[in-house]
């Protein structure tokens, strides 16, 4: 089954004179139970990729589909259900003045979900927290605990695909692998589809199976894994990219 199918999806943002056209034409597919990286320069369009799948943007043309239903076309509640979003700034999600229980009981009582104590203690002890953190605020977590916090909250409505752009880029390197290997572990015990945005082509290499690379808001290859050992991609660009990662590896 396809779990995400972007069909020519393109967008316009900004007012008057300074309108410019965002995405052109952006097509890929995502199968159920793969993680699909997104790679690029800075301004490349990923993260608006991204929010058009998530609904934060509507201004788009085009049709996006979760296991083959238009987007436009599905409630809200069966988006909800479907798809989540893990941002790179857990401030960005986790709202300062809100307690962990605050921010994860938000979306049981929305949805109105039974069991929503159990279901929260769950939620922080599958990614490595103690419920304890219930009563916690983000300031009183690290950087590490707070991207934990915004994992179990996106996906304590038990969704089927997770948007996740940049999910570790803020956290330390040792911070970031600890993160990684639980959204590793998540995917494989929930059967999860992931489309991860990150810049950093070794943590794709390492989350994804396949990986589209944008340029200028278009996509202009899409490759499997086993491309960015090689750097036998056929666009130039790509394999600029490829390249000039690879050659940062050996350095460093
Ligand atoms: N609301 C907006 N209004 C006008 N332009 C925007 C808006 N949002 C994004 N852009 C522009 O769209 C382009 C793509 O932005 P986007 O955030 O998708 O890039 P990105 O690939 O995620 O970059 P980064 O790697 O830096 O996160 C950029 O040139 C950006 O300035
Ligand atoms: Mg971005």
């Amino acid at each position: 089954m396809t779990a995400i199918e972007v069909n020519q999806v393109s967008i316009s943002l900004g007012h008057g004179p300074a309108k410019r056209r965002i995405l052109g034409d952006v097509c890929f597919s995502v199968a159920a139970g793969e993680s699909f990286g997104l790679v690029g320069e800075s301004g490349s369009g990923k993260s608006t990729i991204l929010r058009c799948i998530a609904r934060l943007l509507n201004s788009w043309e085009g049709d996006v589909k979760l296991e083959g239903t238009s987007v436009n076309d599905m409630p809200f509640a069966d988006y909800c259900r479907a798809v989540q979003m893990v941002f790179q700034d857990p401030y960005g999600s986790l709202h300062p003045r809100q307690s962990i229980r605050t921010a994860l009981q938000e979306p049981l009582r929305i949805h109105r979900m039974d069991r929503q104590v159990e279901r929260m203690e769950k939620a922080l002890i599958d990614v490595g927290l103690n419920p304890d953190f219930l009563s916690r605020y983000p300031h009183e977590l690290s950087g590490g605990q707070r991207q934990r916090v915004a994992i179990a909250r996106a996906l304590i409505l038990e969704p089927r695909i997770l948007l996740l752009d940049e999910p570790t880029s803020a956290l330390d390197v040792s911070v970031q692998a600890e993160v990684l290997n639980l959204l590793a572990d998540l995917r494989t015990k929930r059967n999860l589809t992931y489309l991860f945005v990150s810049h950093d082509l070794a943590v794709i290499d390492h989350m994804c199976e396949r990986l589209a690379v944008m340029q200028h808001g278009r996509i202009v290859e899409v490759m499997s894994r086993d491309v960015l050992a090689t750097g036998a991609a056929k666009d130039p660009y790509a394999r600029e990219l490829i390249q000039a990662s690879l050659e940062y590896d050996q350095a460093v």
